[in-house]
């Protein structure tokens, strides 16, 4: 079991292109899979053939009460639809809506 206590240096430096080699493809499947995911994006789905999302409402259409999406898992993006309860219990996170209204 501590075979590496019983290696040489030169056995040590043999194994480092064998390292390099294991990082290099560990990193490039993980940046890969982030890719294809969608992991590390705040956006993952939202309008993604577009360069920049970026909505317009007019206060006039917005009634007494209109409730927005701050999780990006909406799919009814700009609108909150309650995805964020599941996106939520995911990954421990607290994402909530926007809610404007009138007084
Ligand atoms: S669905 Fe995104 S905040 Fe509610």
């Amino acid at each position: 079991m501590d075979f590496y206590k019983k290696l040489s240096v030169e056995q040590w430096a043999a194994l480092i292109p064998f390292g390099i080699a294991c990082a290099a493809v560990g990193y490039g499947t993980k940046t890969i899979l982030d890719k294809k995911l969608g992991i590390g994006k705040v956006n993952p789905s939202v309008k993604k053939n577009e360069p920049k999302v970026v909505d317009m409402v007019d206060i006039e259409d917005i009634g007494n009460k209109a409730v927005f999406c701050r999780c990006w898992r909406s799919k009814k993006f700009p609108y909150c639809d309650g995805s964020h309860n599941k996106y939520n219990e995911s990954c421990d996170d607290n994402t909530g809506p926007l809610i404007i209204q009138k007084k």
